[in-house]
This record gives structure tokens, C-alpha cells and sequence, in this order.
């Protein structure tokens, strides 16, 4: 997708290919806002529509409807928002991306009507729509050739009285959804294509004020000490990385804050000696979308010029099976020198997340945030929708669900607690990677990372289930494979930690 270009306009000065209109089925499909061009026949129209049970405002449905030529808009979409009683945010971005979906093949400039008579503030609104339309026109075939492109979309215009203060929540949004895309492009690309060193190379290519970024090779890994993320890409041709960036921005809100943001990015997680099984094992090329989540929302924090010092870490490693594999019964070395006996290869997250974890801290991260594909528990769980929190501090965890509720990456409060320490107890080292007890899972591996943290605030976010779908959640991500959770989530906290 190009770049899309958003603005705010007053309602009768809209030119656009589609114009579309909330649309509320406790109203049995009615409009609260009357616009010019909803002249005699087309109200006629609606009214049919409606009659025959065709139009009824039902969450996610649209229906297109042409206008006589004389409109400014070509095209009238009415935009099923469901009942007004349970609308929130995401109400509206799966109803602006039905729209978008709606009218792929019009493409050109699709036009919104804000509606100061919904339950929800307008800065709200245009956020919720720029993010639908955005995130629900993402395709995930950039790698079938000839496909017939159709007519791109080029405008969002949100229609609304005032634009000061809107125009510049709408453009955020815009610039944040674009980096969500390039998440979800980083987790649909093929393993073969994004390897560690290909991620690095991503990572490098950022060309953002106030951002640098490192990648340590194999060979500085290994003098470093990192065993747990050295032996888990040990096996393939494609060796480890450890990605840093620093984002310091001149003035930082607080001097005495730095973000520390730590990713697993497996490029393709075969599970290496514990081999997993065959279906389904291409999805976990998106193993990595933890770290491609804490990329981007780096550089969405960067391009946003918030002013808060980030030091991100993506630990990116290929899990797979050779004559060079880790095994079972290997005991490794962590960086912060703690043994590791392991007792499945599979638990290979925890591992490169204990060096990255220790690395961040060494670089100055005073509050950690780390995001992960971790465990299938989380999946059970959970589903689709929420992530898995875990948190050694109050106030962090909360801060964390506060950041969730506001950016439509929905996070869940899980239990840390000592008494699951027990789980990862080994009689030859410091610790296991892993339990033959079928327990808890998602609490056992927060609770051998908590072993990595160092000294102050840490979270660790389990997105297993809504980092990469195998169907349409039926909202407004509706593709297949990787969906940038977690890159609005961390804008939202870093606006949060500067104010
Ligand atoms: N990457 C997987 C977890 C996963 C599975 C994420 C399915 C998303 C969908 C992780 O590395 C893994 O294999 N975890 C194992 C750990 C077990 C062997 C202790 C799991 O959860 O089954
Ligand atoms: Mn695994
Ligand atoms: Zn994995």
C-alpha cells in the first residue's frame, strides 16, 4: 500500500469516490447526520433497504449505494456500527474496515462522517476509523506475482467541523497504522527471506532522527557470554543476531526513565531436537513477531518524536535441527552466568529472551517490556483477542493494562508468583527450560524470565494468540498470519510515560 494521505473537512465541502455514513442498528440502519446528498431518491432508497431487512446498521456490515452524479460523492456506504450501548473503539474500526474492504475496487478518496452524537469522543473516532481503514485494507499476498492491483486508496478525509486538534490525532494514527503494516509485513515474510541477519538488515535500514541501531554477529554473542542464544541458533546456517536500538531523543520527558523493549524474533521456530509436529509448522515463521512489534513500535515512537530514551533488543535466532543442535540434557550458560539444563528444545523463547533481557538492563533500561510468541497455553487461553500479562511491580503492570485498553491491543492480567519457581527447578543446574508437568505453562516461562530481569520493573507480554492468526478474527483484521500487535500498544505507553 502507498502512502495514504489523511485530512478533516466540514461535511459540505467533501469531494470523494465513497462517502460513508455510521450507520446504527438500534435504529434500525438510521443516520444521525443528514448530508445534501442524501436527496429524495436516495432516502427513498434507504428507507426500502431498510423495510426489507436489508439495511439494519448490524456491526461490520456495509452496503454501497451509487448516488446520482450530481453529489460530491460518487458513492454512498452505509457502515453498520451495531448497538450504540456496546460501541467502543473497535466497534468502529471493524466498521471502517468493512468499508475499506467494501469498496477495495472504488479505491481513490474514501470519506468518513464523524458523528458527534455517538458515545465516543470524535479524537476517538478518527483514530478508530484511520485504524480500521488501514489496518483492515492490509493484504498479506505481496508474494503472488500479476496479481491484479486494484484502484488504490489514496485519502481518508474524516468529516467534521473542526480540524485543528483532529487533523493532527488522525495523521498519528495514519503514521502509527503504517508501522503496525510493516510489522505484519516482517511476520508474513517467508523464513527463508527474513532470516536474523535479514532482520537486522530491516532494522538497519531505519532512517529515523535520534535512532541508531547495532547488530551483534554470532562471534560477539559467544564473547559476551550469551550461551542461551548462541546454542538455540547454533543449528542453522542462518546464525543468531542481537539487534539494539537506541532511540535518544535531545530532550527526554524524564531523565530518569529509559524504555527497555525486548522481543523474541525465532524467524522459523522447528523446535529444533523436540521436533514439533508438521501442521501448521509454516506458521511459525511468525515466531519473530515479538521482535518485529518491538521494532516497530520503536520506529513509530521515533518517527513520532515522542521524548522518552528507548533501548530495544530483538533476540533473533533460527530454531532448527542439524549435527550442530542443542539437545535435551545440554546445560548452558546465560550471560548473567546462571545454568540452564535443557529439557526441551522447544522452550527455545525463554532462552534467547534470558540474554536479551540481561543485555537490555546492561544498557541502561530502568523499565523493561518484553513480547513474545511464548507458549501455546497462552493461545488456549486466551484466543485470538488478548494478550498475557506478567508483571514483578504493581504500578508497571498497570500501566501496561491502561496502555492496552487505549490502543485496541488488548492485554489480560496473569499471575507471577514464587511458589511456580518449583516448575523450573532442575537437580543438575540453576534452572530447566521446561516441565513434564502439563501445568501452567505461560506462568512457568514468566517465571524463569523473571530470573533475567535484573533489578527493577519488568513485564513480559505472552501474545501467542493474537500475534498471528491462522483465520479472520472477524473484526477488523480479517487476514490471515501476522497482525503488528503490540506496535500500538507500545506508542501508547511510551505517550503515557512522557506525560
Ligand atoms: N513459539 C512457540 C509457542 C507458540 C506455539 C506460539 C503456537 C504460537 C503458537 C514456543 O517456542 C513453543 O514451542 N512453546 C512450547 C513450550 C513447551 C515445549 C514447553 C509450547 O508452548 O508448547
Ligand atoms: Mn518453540
Ligand atoms: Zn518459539
Amino acid at each position: 500500500m502507498g502512502e495514504v494521505a489523511v485530512e478533516v473537512k466540514p461535511p459540505d465541502d467533501v469531494e470523494a469516490d465513497v462517502l460513508a455514513l455510521p450507520a446504527r442498528e438500534d435504529g434500525g440502519g438510521a443516520f444521525a447526520h443528514r448530508t445534501p446528498l442524501l436527496d429524495e431518491r436516495l432516502t427513498r432508497l434507504l428507507q426500502r433497504l431498510a423495510e426489507d431487512g436489508e439495511l439494519r446498521g448490524e456491526l461490520g456490515k456495509t452496503l454501497v449505494l451509487h448516488a446520482d452524479g450530481d453529489g460530491k460523492a460518487r458513492r454512498v456506504a452505509a457502515a453498520g456500527i451495531g448497538r450504540i450501548g456496546e460501541l467502543d473503539s473497535d466497534a468502529l474500526r471493524t466498521a471502517a474496515a468493512s468499508v475499506a474492504r467494501a469498496t477495495e475496487e472504488v479505491g481513490g478518496t474514501l470519506a468518513w462522517m464523524l458523528d458527534d452524537t455517538l458515545p465516543l469522543p470524535l479524537d476517538e473516532q478518527a483514530r478508530a476509523v484511520v485504524e480500521g481503514v488501514l489496518l483492515g485494507s492490509y493484504r498479506p499476498g505481496r508474494w503472488k506475482t500479476g496479481a491484479e492491483e486494484p484502484r488504490p486508496l489514496e485519502r481518508i478525509v474524516l468529516c467534521a467541523a473542526d480540524d485543528g486538534p483532529l487533523a493532527e490525532v488522525a495523521a498519528q494514527a495514519a503514521r502509527v497504522s503504517r508501522w503496525v503494516s510493516w510489522a505484519r509485513d516482517l511476520a508474513n515474510s517467508p523464513p527463508n527471506e527474513l532470516t536474523p541477519a535479514g532482520l537486522a538488515t530491516q532494522a538497519a535500514a531505519l532512517e529515523l532522527a535520534n535512532l541508531r541501531t547495532e547488530a551483534l554477529d554470532p562471534k560477539r554473542i559467544d564473547e559476551l557470554g550469551m550461551g542461551a542464544l548462541s546454542a538455540v541458533g547454533r543449528a542453522s546456517a542462518n546464525g543468531p543476531r542481537l539487534v539494539v536500538l537506541y532511540y535518544e531523543p535531545s530532550q527526554p520527558a524524564r531523565t530518569d526513565l529509559t524504555l527497555g523493549l525486548v522481543g523474541k524474533a525465532i524467524t522459523f521456530d522447528a523446535g529444533g531436537i523436540s521436533l514439533k509436529p508438521a501442521l501448521k509448522m509454516e506458521d511459525m515463521k511468525g515466531d519473530m513477531a515479538g521482535g518485529a512489534a518491538v521494532l516497530a513500535g520503536t520506529a513509530a515512537i521515533a518517527d513520532l518524536g515522542l521524548p522518552i530514551r528507548v533501548v530495544t533488543v530483538l533476540a533473533a535466532a533460527e530454531n532448527l535441527v542439524s549435527g550442530e543442535s542443542f539437545r535435551p540434557g545440554d546445560i548452558l550458560r546465560a550471560a548473567n552466568g546462571k545454568t540452564i539444563e535443557i529439557t526441551n528444545t522447544d522452550a527455545e523463547g525463554r532462552l534467547v529472551l534470558a540474554d536479551a533481557l540481561w543485555y537490555s538492563r546492561g544498557e541502561g533500561a530502568t523499565h523493561i517490556l518484553d513480547i513474545a510468541t511464548l507458549t501455546g497455553a497462552m493461545e488456549f487461553a486466551l484466543g485470538d483477542l488478548y494478550g498475557g500479562l506478567f508483571a514483578n511491580d504493581d504500578a508497571w503492570r498497570d500501566e501496561l493494562l491502561a496502555a492496552g485498553k487505549r490502543s485496541g491491543d488488548h492485554v489480560w492480567p496473569f499471575p507471577l508468583h514464587r511458589r511456580y519457581r518449583r516448575y523450573v527447578d532442575s537437580d543438575y543446574a540453576d534452572m530447566k527450560n521446561s516441565s513434564d508437568l502439563q501445568q501452567a505453562s505461560p506462568a512457568l516461562a514468566a517465571e524463569f524470565l523473571r530470573e533475567f530481569s535484573g533489578e527493577g520493573p519488568w513485564a513480559h507480554l505472552d501474545m501467542s494468540g493474537p500475534g498471528f492468526l491462522e483465520r479472520s478474527r472477524g473484526d477488523y483484521l480479517t487476514q490471515r498470519g501476522g497482525t503488528g500487535y503490540g506496535v500500538r500498544l507500545i506508542v501508547e505507553l511510551a505517550r503515557a510515560l512522557t506525560r
